[in-house]
């Protein structure tokens, strides 16, 4: 393997700061997509086009024709979180730099480095494998995938396929690979309360006039408790606890509450439902966080004012059974209940997407774990992930068995200052998914 080639050529398209949410980096994500799409040209692809092209474009490709093979549709996505803050990153975010082994670059590992490590397994494996190659690797993933939900709505076909592969996740542990079966949905909304016409002097009015950043820290309080319950009535029913036997499975995983909290979340103490395990916490509830609250007086100084209108950007993690369209209205429902007669409440719904669950027992993902465990000497272990990917239910409509994986792992800080992949696991993750694409070729599919 010509690892100094790869790294030059993946450290190209991390160069490429295609953050998807920020309107003012579109044409650096049509620069990305351009690079996958002239990779996908490289490996021989029949087609290659750029569907809904109005905003950051997903590329499509169709692989060399192989007459009688299995048809492999492998998604990803080439668009990147904001990289802020800046200032906490040891090496800029889009000058991809090797320090003792790890890359670090924002996208690093998600997901461009794993994108980057499913297309480079093909040419690795030297002959071309027999496996009819589909791609759709869009630019939205994160924020919402809205433009590759409806095309998906349009043309279902291109989802037609004997197995899909993903590689936008982790192991669960250094030396632990694992396959997921279930992925959490986001329900992503901004909850505002106005208290007056207009903000008021605190001195004239203080005292008798309602303050708008007040009532929304006092709603946002009631929503959930310091207990971690969330109360908007309706929310748990459909909420299935695990099996028994899978909270045995996880109690054999790698995972220890006290390390996570040392070395993963970094702070005094965990919070959340104490009657359920961490595991539980992160893989199997619904979660309700704040991300940011606007509104008020926030610059330099001094400004004695009160707050006519204050906002709050907020998400639910949905697990299984939960329904986003369910929720939405729930939460709705909920915040109107919660807020005094003379607050004007609201809450507007930015993006969101169903949870999904998988089946990991068809043919191919013995084959993953075959490949797993001829290169890394461990076969996947199933797990739950506490993240989202909007698309993976509209993926498996079809009927294909969806493999969600990565190489990866837990401390590559996605969203985060200091994003790193470690090139140990990119090379290893070139060798498997060779391997796989090998194995994938003798499957039967008559
Ligand atoms: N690759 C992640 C999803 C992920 C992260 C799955 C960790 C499992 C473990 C993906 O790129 C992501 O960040 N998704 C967003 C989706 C959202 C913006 C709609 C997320 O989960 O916040
Ligand atoms: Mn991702
Ligand atoms: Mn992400």
């Amino acid at each position: 393997m010509d690892t100094d080639r790869l790294l030059r050529e993946l450290t190209e398209f991390l160069r490429i700061p295609s953050v998807s949410t920020n309107p003012s980096h579109s044409a650096d994500c049509r620069a990305a997509a351009e690079w996958v799409a002239g990779e996908l040209r490289r490996l021989g692809c029949r087609d290659v086009q750029f569907l809904a092209s109005d905003t950051h474009p997903v590329v499509w490709g169709v692989g060399p024709e192989a007459p009688g093979a299995p048809t492999l549709l492998i998604y990803g996505h080439y668009d990147v979180q904001p990289p802020e803050p800046v200032d906490e990153w040891t090496t800029p975010p889009f000058q991809p730099t090797v320090r003792d082994g790890k890359l670090f670059a924002r996208g690093a590992a998600d997901d461009k480095g794993q994108v980057f490590c499913l297309l480079k397994a093909i040419e690795a494996t030297g002959s071309r494998p027999p496996v009819n190659f589909r791609f759709l690797i869009e630019g939205e993933e994160e924020y919402g995938s809205r433009v590759l939900f409806e095309l998906l709505r349009r043309e279902p076909e291109r989802t037609r396929a004997d197995t899909v592969l993903i590689a936008d996740m982790a192991y669960v542990a250094p030396r632990w690979p694992a396959v997921y079966t279930t992925l959490r949905g986001l329900c992503y909304a901004e909850i505002s309360v106005r208290t007056a016409k207009s903000d008021l002097h605190s001195g004239e009015f203080g005292g008798a006039a309602p303050n708008a950043h007040e009532e929304l820290a006092r709603l946002l309080g009631r929503l959930k408790t310091p207990d971690g319950k969330i109360h908007i009535p309706g929310l748990y029913a459909p909420v299935r606890r695990p099996s028994k036997v899978e909270l045995a499975t996880w109690k054999r995983l790698p995972f220890k509450e006290s390390e996570f909290l040392k070395h993963r979340v970094r702070a005094k103490a965990l919070t959340g439902l104490k009657s359920h395990s961490v595991l539980e916490r992160l893989w199997a509830l619904p979660t309700f966080e704040i991300h940011g609250i606007m509104g008020g007086f926030t610059g330099d100084g001094a400004k004695t004012v009160i707050p006519a209108e204050a906002t709050a950007k907020v998400s639910l993690r949905l697990v299984p059974d939960q329904k986003l369209k369910v929720v939405e209205r729930q939460l709705a429902a909920a915040v109107q209940r919660l807020a005094p007669k003379y607050v004007q409440a609201s809450v507007k719904f930015l993006h969101g997407a169903d949870p999904a669950t998988v089946q990991v027992t068809h043919p191919a993902f013995k084959l993953l774990d075959q490949a797993f465990r001829e290169v890394v000497g461990r076969g996947t272990v199933p797990a739950r992930a506490g993240g989202s990917i909007p698309v993976v239910p509209a993926l498996g409509k079809g009927g294909a068995p969806v493999i969600l994986t990565g190489i990866g792992l837990p401390d590559d800080r996605l969203h985060a200052p200091n994003e790193k992949l470690d090139l140990k696991q990119l090379w290893d993750g070139i060798r498997v998914f060779g391997r796989f694409y090998e194995l994938l070729g003798t499957m039967d599919v008559s």
